[in-house]
């Protein structure tokens, strides 16, 4: 079968999702139903809402994707769920969900990695394969390097031993008293804000031994910055918009930096020609213009995930298109993984 139709599930955080894909890759469809309503008054993703939420939106969710692509279930030649990384309460919905589509229907159930599939979302826009190519994930639960062989081999270089870049991005506007998710929000305010305001620190940048990330003590300064070392109510805080354009500006550099210096330095350690980056960060404008920058110096091919498939989606479950054309499938006994013990 040439042109396989693959229906992709998605619920590893805090968005409910399915897509239609098929070679190219192309999308026939994509629904996500995001929850940020839900979570926005605890500043960040409550795993037990998450969870809840997942089980009312599923069902409404599969109807819509379905009937957007004018497809039957019938129609569907395997079923698609990413069951690793994420929450454990929202992982199982998922996963729930494709085991019964694949049971009914006697087709095939392919499981997909989250973090995987966020580079795989560059793809969409390339015409030739990304593989072999250096893959950079950057989300909210996930800062991560890899070295990507082919769409199965993935070779964890390094990560974040602290805070993933989202994750700092979310508590750093939690803050500044700005709205979650706190990326699209720091972006904002920064475009006021003068960069060199604050020289906040840039963990392990020139350690080129250490394809790590720390986004921690970044975190601190801020914090320090705005509200010195006591106890403080960030509700309380009654900050200037300049003070807050120029800590949201500075902040956003020195993780952009961060980001940009070490994917660098994982691209000069392998000799990679292609750097794929992906993730709800790498929507983030100041990172993909300095991104393209470097690889315009260094003359390697940059791929940068669209920005609507760069936050959690169902489209970037394609990856399983490659899984489906090797005859890798899975069986009905698959488990969520949450955690990062396996890669
Ligand atoms: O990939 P994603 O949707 O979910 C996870 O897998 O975690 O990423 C969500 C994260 C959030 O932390 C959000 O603040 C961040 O991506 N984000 C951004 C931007 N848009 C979303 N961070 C920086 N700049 C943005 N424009
Ligand atoms: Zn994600």
């Amino acid at each position: 079968m040439t042109t396989p139709l693959i229906l992709a599930i998605e619920t590893t955080c805090d968005e409910t999702a399915a897509a239609i894909v098929t070679s190219g890759p192309s999308v026939l469809a994509s629904v996500v139903a995001s929850q940020d309503e839900l979570h926005r008054r605890f500043q960040g993703v409550v795993p037990e809402i998450a969870a809840r939420a997942h089980v009312e939106r599923i069902l409404p969710v599969l109807d819509e994707t379905l009937k957007n692509a004018d497809l039957t279930l019938e129609q569907i030649d395997a079923f698609a769920v990413a069951n690793e990384p994420g929450l454990a309460g929202s992982l199982i919905v998922g996963l729930m969900a494709a085991k019964t589509l694949a049971l009914v229907t006697g087709k095939p159930l392919i499981a997909v990695n989250h973090l995987h599939a966020h580079i795989y979302a560059c793809q969409f826009d390339e015409q030739t394969s990304i593989f072999p190519c250096i893959g950079l994930v950057v989300s909210g639960g996930h800062s991560h390097l890899y070295r990507c062989t082919s769409a199965f081999e993935f070779e964890l270089l390094g990560g974040t031993i602290d805070d993933a870049a989202g994750e700092a991005f979310d508590k750093v506007a939690s803050m500044l008293g700005l709205p979650y998710p706190g990326g699209p929000a720091i972006s904002r305010v920064a475009e006021q804000g003068d960069p060199q305001a604050y020289q906040f620190p840039r963990s392990f940048i020139h350690d080129t031994d250490r394809l790590e990330f720390s986004f921690s003590g970044l975190k601190t300064a801020v914090r320090y910055e705005i509200a010195g070392t006591g106890h403080v109510d960030f509700a309380e805080l009654d900050l200037s918009n300049e003070l807050s354009a120029n800590v949201a500006a500075s902040f956003q550099e020195a993780v952009v930096d961060c980001l940009v210096e070490k994917s660098f330095q994982a691209v000069e350690r392998t000799g990679c020609q292609t750097l794929c980056v992906g993730g709800g960060v790498a929507a983030n404008q100041l990172l993909r213009v300095r991104l393209q920058e470097r690889a315009n110096q260094h003359g390697i091919r940059l791929c940068l995930s669209r920005r609507q498939l760069c936050t959690d989606n169902a489209v970037m479950g394609a990856i399983a298109l490659e899984k489906f054309q090797a005859g890798i499938f899975d069986s009905l006994d698959l488990d969520i993984h949450p955690g990062l013990v396996r890669q």
